[in-house]
């Protein structure tokens, strides 16, 4: 094993902006941890953009690599559980953020991060989906608990994004009604492609459904904007519906009113995948090995390189990807 290796690592420049070069670095400058990673795949997540632009919410000292997911090969491991060649997932927890990240060809960390990629699944695979199939899993998980997907009305936003994108195609393999809410108008044709069975732009949603109680209309969401999507979101809400919440690519803050919950019992629910359990982990990569296989990833997925990557994070932040970026290490 050579102990040089390459990565893309983030500057802090004297006037205080943020570069992304690649560099060499060597195995000695990783992080303590009990599993050394050889990474085959890594993907780009909103969070990775944050990270690479200096967002100190995310990311508190640079020089850093950013990167929140990994899947790759174990190369050195002091945990019984994780021996030499076993194929392995890590996303999430601090990896990426303070913790040197998967945009580079080793991690290592912590033995409690790591999971086994499951036998019919590719650590290819297991990167398409990543943190964002990961979010995607862990919403659908919560609407399955209350809403039976066959016939059900299901509303995504941020459709043609990470978490959207294969919450579209999940929900709608899983016979659902998916209406896809997006900015691209010029991305029709892929919402389909994916399952949508309706799409509507974000604005033309939104002035349809700034009444604190609009018509009721969907039986569970995925919001990953926030802000006034979310709010249109709740407020079109069956009696019973469920709506899980991700992400905040628009606002984090939204405005609501008692009545969806006190009139529609409508339930909101969060979701975090950074530091949910090992446990749910296994439970949602063991379904995308098995019963949630999906068809249309290479539809959803590009494969880039780690040179690339400096501008699909600035596409991710502009909010001008479609579907997930894979690296391959
Ligand atoms: N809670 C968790 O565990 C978790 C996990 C993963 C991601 N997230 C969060 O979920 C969000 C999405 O992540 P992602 O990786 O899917 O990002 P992404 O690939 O960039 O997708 C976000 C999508 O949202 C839409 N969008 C972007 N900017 C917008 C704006 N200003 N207003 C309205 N819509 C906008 C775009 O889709 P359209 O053009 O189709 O509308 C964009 O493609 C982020 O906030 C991320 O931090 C949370």
């Amino acid at each position: 094993m050579s102990s040089n290796f390459k990565a893309l690592r983030t500057i802090e420049t004297s006037n205080g902006t943020f570069e992304s070069e690649i560099c060499e670095r060597n195995i000695d400058d990783l992080p303590n941890g009990d599993v050394l990673i050889r990474v085959e795949y890594s993907s780009l997540n909103y969070k990775d953009a944050l990270s690479a632009n200096g967002n100190k919410g995310v990311t508190k000292n640079y020089p850093h690599t950013p990167g929140i997911d990994a899947a790759g090969i174990v190369e050195e491991s002091s945990d019984k559980n994780f021996p030499v060649g076993t194929s392995v997932v890590v996303t999430g927890f601090d990896l990426g953020m303070n913790t040197s990240g998967g945009f580079s060809e080793y991690i290592r960390v912590p033995s409690q991060w790591v999971v086994n990629c499951p036998d019919n699944l590719s650590t290819k695979k297991a990167m398409v989906l990543g943190t964002a199939g990961l979010t995607a899993g862990l919403c659908t998980l919560s609407i399955l608990n209350k809403v039976l997907p066959e016939k059900s009305n299901i509303i995504v936003s941020g459709a043609t994004g990470g978490v959207g994108s294969i919450g579209v195609h999940l929900l709608s393999s899983l016979n659902a009604n998916v209406t896809a809410i997006t900015s691209k108008t010029d991305e029709i044709e892929y919402l389909k492609k994916l399952g949508a069975t309706s799409i509507i732009e974000k604005n033309e949603f939104r002035n349809s459904t700034k009444a604190p109680l609009s018509r009721g209309m969907y039986d569970a969401a995925i919001d990953v904007v926030g802000g006034n999507i979310l709010s249109s979101i709740i407020s079109s809400m069956r009696y019973n519906g469920i709506i899980t919440i991700c992400g905040n690519v628009s606002n984090h803050k939204f405005q609501t009113s008692v009545f969806p919950f006190i009139l529609r019992a409508n339930s909101l629910i969060g979701i975090d995948s950074a530091n949910c359990s090992i446990e749910k982990r296994k439970v949602i990569w063991n379904k995308f090995a098995s019963e949630w296989k999906l068809n249309k990833l290479d539809l959803i997925s590009k494969t880039v390189s780690l040179n690339d990557l400096p501008h699909e994070i600035q596409k991710i932040i502009n909010g001008k990807q479609i579907g997930r970026v894979l690296v391959k290490l």
